[in-house]
Order: structure tokens, then sequence, then C-alpha cells
């Protein structure tokens, strides 16, 4: 299994402060598969990313990512957020040799693997400019670069697209989701837009308010997930996001 959460519980703060984020989060990706969550704002999604990426441990259970237990920040798992956070005064291909760089590998291996990643990212030509000088969509191509960069075994995708405007982010689901088959990378992504979790996603989880419990466990069984703007013309996807969006509703009438 590349990445499990057993009864992954969550609380942050102490006695009358405290709030449980996520209780008792028990699921598993197999290698390769693409996983969307979604869920209600303060639910605990980003909590859970943060826990696979090694910047918080869980109160109770483990995440464990190949059979190992995440105990902090790691190689295996790249994380990507709505920010690219590319570093301003470095260059794009620079950006990307980034974590390479930072572990000693020499520069011409560095190089050669940061210009193979701007090319399956289609920013081929772009390796010279620096991050001011790229669009917005452009930018989160050259951060999921650097993420392939580092060769990591589980790829976090924390509401990548959310910043973009509505075309873009056709553009860039697309682009992502070929690049990640490619690359055969197991993925999370968290988002709130649940056609985009039905273009992507092999499976959707849907959680419920907080503290975030698993409420449905929705499979796509649709064509194309590498293609998504192929998989958004057909007729499944509108009662797929529908179906979800109705367990997202049930969860609202439960905390009312
Ligand atoms: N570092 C922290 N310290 C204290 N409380 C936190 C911390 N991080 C998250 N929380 C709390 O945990 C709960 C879940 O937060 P989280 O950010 O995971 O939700 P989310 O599902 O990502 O929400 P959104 O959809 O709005 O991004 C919230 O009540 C939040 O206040
Ligand atoms: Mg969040």
């Amino acid at each position: 299994m590349a990445l499990e959460f057993r009864r992954v519980c969550k609380t942050f703060g102490f006695g009358d402060a405290a709030v449980t984020a996520v209780d008792t989060i028990d699921f598993s990706v197999n290698a390769g598969e693409f996983v969307a969550v979604v869920g209600p704002s303060g639910c605990g999604k980003s909590t859970l990313l943060s826990m696979t990426a090694g910047l918080y441990a869980p109160t109770s259970g483990a995440v464990m990512v190949s059979g190992q237990a995440v105990t902090g920040p790691n190689a295996h798992v790249g994380f990507m957020l709505q920010k690219d956070l590319l570093l301003p005064w470095r260059a794009i291909r620079a950006n990307v040799e980034f974590g390479r760089e930072a572990r000693g590998i020499p520069k011409a291996a560095r190089r050669d693997r940061a210009m193979a990643e701007l090319d399956r990212c289609q920013l081929c030509g772009f390796e010279g400019k620096y991050p001011y000088q790229l669009s917005g969509g452009m930018r989160q191509r050259a951060a999921l670069a650097r993420t392939l960069a580092i060769d990591p075994e589980i790829i976090l995708l924390g509401e990548p697209f959310s910043a973009l405007d509505a075309q873009t982010k056709l553009l860039l689901q697309d682009s992502f989701a070929t690049t990640i088959a490619e690359a055969k990378k197991t993925t999370l992504l968290i988002t709130h837009d649940l056609t985009e979790a039905v273009l992507m996603a092999d499976r959707v989880l849907v959680l419920s308010e907080r503290p975030g419990r698993i409420v449905a466990e929705i499979k796509v069984d649709l064509p194309h997930r590498d293609r998504p703007l192929k998989r958004r013309v057909l007729p499944e996807v509108g009662p797929i996001a529908a179906e979800i969006f109705g367990h997202l509703k049930l969860t609202e009438k439960a905390a009312a």
C-alpha cells in the first residue's frame, strides 16, 4: 500500500481550547492511484495533508508511506499548495533543482533532471526566466516540476488550482493529470471543486463537518483519468458530482 491512514485522529490544543480536526480516519491509497478528498471548510483536509507531509504528528493513529510511519518531513512525499512557493530570486530551473541541490546531488545530474521535468511540464524555453516572468498557471506547472524532480512516492496537492481563472484551471487540471499519470505517482488532492474531484480522481473521499470523518467513498469508474478535458464531456460526470454534493448536504443536516 502506497499510503495508509490508520485510525488517524488529530486534536490541536488542550483542555477547553482543544479542537479535534479529524477523527478516526482510516483509508488506504494504492500505488499509482489518484484520490481526491472533499469536505466542508474546517473539516481537517489541510491537517490530513500536513500530517502526510510530516509537518504534524497525529494525536493517535499513524500515517504510513510505503509501510513506514511518517515521523517528520521526508523526501518520499512532495507537497504542493495553492501558492507556488517558488523562490523569487532563483530562475525556474534553479527552483526546480532546489530539492536535489539541498541533497548534494551533483550539478550536471540535477540540471538534467530539472530540464526533463520542465519538459514534462511544458516549460521548455522558460528555464532561465524568473517566477515573476511567468503566468500563474506556468508557475504552478513549475512548482509541479519541482515536486516531481525530488521523485517523491506520494504527491500531495492542496487546492493547487483554486487561485486560477476558470480557463487556466481547466488547462492546468489537464496538464497535471497527464503529467502525474505519466510519472505514475500516487496522488492525494484536496479540493472544494466537486467536478474537479470527479474529473481527476479514481476515488473521492467525502469528509463530514469537523471533526472530519469519512462519510462516503465514491469510486469514479470513468475513462480518461489522464485527460480531464476528455472526461469532462462524459454524461456521468454531473450525476457523480451531484452524488458527492448529496453526501456533503447530509453532513450539513447532521450538524444542524
Ligand atoms: N496549527 C493549528 N493549530 C490549531 N488549530 C489548527 C491548526 N491547524 C488547523 N487547526 C484547526 O483544525 C481544524 C481543521 O483545519 P483545516 O485547515 O485542516 O481544515 P480544512 O478542511 O483544510 O479547511 P478549509 O477547507 O477551510 O481549507 C480547524 O478548526 C482549524 O482551526
Ligand atoms: Mg484547507
